[in-house]
């Protein structure tokens, strides 16, 4: 619902819980008034009526309370918006209107009438959420020379004085990705960011920030996470006086540089916010609740159990010992069978074959057609793996278009995993793409896609173009267009985000992928602390996670029981990746049983609210889920001591009156009971782990 008010200048926007004021000054200059509890239009004059307060000299009166600082006049903060001609640099705004569109989206126009530049500022906030989506549209709207966009950034984000900040952050690296931690927010500037052209495995681009000791479940929180899948930056400011603003956009340093002609546009991606005052579990269940409903393509399906050969067979597959593994991940009860990398071209080890789409001739003599029928024929569904955006030089592509990847005339093309990247702002190059895929999608009976991308962004040159530098931008709209084509073309396949792992998790390409590779580690144990952190964000409808061999062979030899490492990975979307050809008949047949229960609570699982009701890091750790009647408790035990019993768990989201009957042992509780006293786990010993369903009677 969006108010106008206080002769048009004043906006409010409500959700479900939140609102968010701005106002329009005389001047034309657009502050920011209100984030938080929900207002009505006359609360929002009240504050606009207070004006701005006074300031000492040395500092500005705006700094701090623009919605949109951008560079030029009196301002010291960071801006949103930097842009110059030859000539002039700075922008100096008159107000050009407003609009609303669909009842749910606020436009505000305005114009600099030096450089001919229209800049529009998107507030959308759906009447079924809290989260508010903003972003920018900055056209050159005159005749005059080309201007070049410094930096466009998508939002700045304004937060009510308080004494104390503290900043949750996401970080990590490969195998180690979404890790929280919390920090004092002290003065200057924060500033998280990728510049290695995808989203990267070391921030997931999101943050949080509360101001007065906001728990699990209680207190206020601000969040903000940014929908881009290039390079991106997010500086959080705490102000000299005290005052805090984020602001994010595409881009880090000149990989934010564009260049606009007459006519020519450039749309931000959003950078969405989020008010709770339901702790950091709130503003987790309203974003998940926010994604399944308006990012996440076709979030009411549930998604189903993969198996995934790579950890079992690495770049050494064969048909036959594909048809080997499809027979047993069938009798296990898996729906859907993904052969991973090394099915095409030359690929029998990483350093040949990335670029060459069609299946190697040896390995598959009558292409993926006849596996994929003998899959479909077991009853599951049929996936492959792909990396488009690269070539390894040894490739059919690379041989013909050498001149096809990102690069330097005269320098070195640097490679990582014995790889180079395509550059897919070209248009010869994202013809060949869709063809290429168009084609393989067509060739086989294929329903599902893991898109994968190994290597970040190094030699990001475009010889022959005039401007190069939006090559990092350009990827990722080419990025998009491709897989939203894809989709279009060939409606029933899905598609899973990789990229190393959890390198490319994003709202973003969120919008336009079934769910997400969450990390290589499919250590079950680290995997807990990494979910921790996923599902701070993302729900689990979206989490891909696989149980593997023990000892685990990708990372760490760690041992672990397959209960354990079934019931890590039911947390999210359940697969399996281990060598099923190495498992025992008690081992198939018990994961069999695994496979059955999480069909079960499957649609509580990826659709549920999701509660963390105790962090990884101590001995027990315990999620749970709430839909409808039913509730799933997920419990992991990592190692008794002294004898001790572990703690009981304290449920949420329940409701006290009523009565909850264990769907296992058919024990009632009471709501009350389980809230306010908890419920034993029964867990014991070493690597313990335990799924508790309940239903209200
Ligand atoms: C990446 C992915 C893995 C696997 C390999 C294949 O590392 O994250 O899951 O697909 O590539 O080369």
């Amino acid at each position: 619902m969006i108010e106008s008010v206080g002769k048009g200048r004043t906006w409010v926007l409500s959700g479900t819980a939140s609102s968010y004021g701005l106002h329009l000054t005389d001047g034309d200059e657009l502050l920011h008034l209100h984030w938080g509890p929900r207002i009505s239009g006359a609360d929002a004059e009240a504050l606009a009526a207070q004006g701005l307060p006074p300031c000492w000299p040395f500092e500005s009166q705006l700094d701090g309370h623009e919605e949109y600082p951008v560079e030029g006049g009196p301002r010291f903060v960071r801006p949103a918006l930097s842009v110059r001609t030859d000539m002039v640099r700075g922008t100096q705004w008159t107000f050009a209107g407003a609009e609303v569109i669909d009842g749910d989206e606020l436009r505000l126009r305005f114009t600099d009438a030096l450089h001919g530049l229209g800049l529009t500022l998107h507030h959308r906030m759906r009447g079924d959420a809290d989260v508010i989506e903003r972003w920018v549209t900055v056209t050159h709207e005159g005749e005059g020379p080309d201007l070049e966009l410094l930096r466009a950034d998508a939002a700045t984000w304004t937060l009510p004085q308080r004494g104390h900040w503290r900043l949750s952050q996401l970080h990590g690296r490969w195998a180690a990705e979404s890790l929280l931690v919390r920090s004092e927010l002290t003065y200057g500037e924060k500033v998280l960011s990728s510049r290695r052209g995808h989203t990267g495995h070391q921030h997931l681009p999101w943050v949080a920030l509360d101001a007065e000791g906001a728990t699990e479940e209680h207190g206020e929180v601000y969040g903000c996470a940014l929908a881009w899948s290039g390079s991106w930056r997010i500086a959080v400011q705490r102000l000299p006086d005290g005052l805090v603003q984020i602001t994010g956009g595409a881009g880090y340093d000149d990989s934010g540089l564009l260049r606009l002609a007459p006519g020519q546009s450039y749309t931000s991606p959003v950078f969405a916010g989020l008010w709770s005052d339901g702790g950091f579990g709130g503003a987790s269940r309203a974003w998940h609740a926010w994604q399944l409903a308006h990012v996440i393509p076709d979030a009411a399906s549930e998604r189903p159990v993969l198996y995934n050969s790579w950890e079992a067979t690495g770049f050494d597959i064969s048909e036959e010992q594909q048809r080997a593994l499809a027979r047993r991940a069938a009798a296990m009860g898996i729906e859907l069978f993904v052969v991973d990398d090394a099915w095409f071209g030359q690929r029998t080890s990483d350093r040949a074959g990335l670029g060459d789409w069609t299946p190697n001739a040896e390995r598959f003599p009558q292409g993926l057609k006849p596996l994929a029928d003998e899959v479909h024929a077991l009853g599951m569904q049929f996936g492959i793996w792909v990396e488009p955006e690269m070539v390894n030089a040894d490739s059919d592509l690379y041989r013909a278009h050498p001149d096809w990847v990102q690069h330097h005339p005269g320098r070195a093309r640097t490679e990582f995993r014995n790889q180079l990247v395509l550059n897919l702002a070209r248009e010869d190059v994202q013809a060949c793409l869709w063809e290429q895929l168009d084609g393989l999608l067509s060739s086989a009976p294929i329903d599902y896609v893991k898109w994968d991308f190994n290597r970040c962004f190094t030699d990001v040159g475009w010889p022959g173009e005039e401007y190069p530098q939006k090559l990092w931008v350009e990827h990722v709209h080419a990025l998009y267009a491709l897989l939203d084509r894809l989709r279009a073309a060939h409606p029933t396949v899905a598609f899973e985000s990789c990229s190393g792992g959890g390198g490319r998790i994003d709202l973003g390409i969120l919008s336009r992928t079934d769910q997400v590779w969450t990390s290589d580690n499919t250590d079950p144990l680290d995997r807990l602390g990494i979910q921790q952190g996923f599902t701070q964000l993302h729900p689990a409808r979206v989490m891909a996670a696989w149980v593997t061999d023990s000892p685990n062979v990708q990372l760490n030899g760690r041992f672990s029981t397959l209960r354990f490492r079934f019931v890590s990975a039911m947390a999210g979307v359940l697969g399996v990746g281990g060598d099923l050809t190495e498992w025992s008949e008690g081992e198939l047949t018990e994961a069999r049983g695994w496979a059955e229960l999480y069909k079960k609570i499957r649609p509580v699982v990826q659709h549920g609210g999701l509660y963390r009701l105790r962090a990884p890091e101590g001995g027990l750790s315990a999620v749970q889920y709430v839909r409808g009647d039913e509730t799933v408790v997920l419990a992991w035990l990592q190692a008794q001591h002294y004898g001790e019993l572990p703690p009981r768990l304290r449920l949420r989201g329940l409701d006290p009156a009523a009565a909850y009957e264990c769907l296992d042992t058919g024990a009632v509780h009471r709501g009350s009971v389980l809230l306010h006293h908890g419920l034993h786990t029964g867990l014991k010993g070493d690597m313990d782990a335990t799924v508790i369903r309940l239903r209200r009677r």
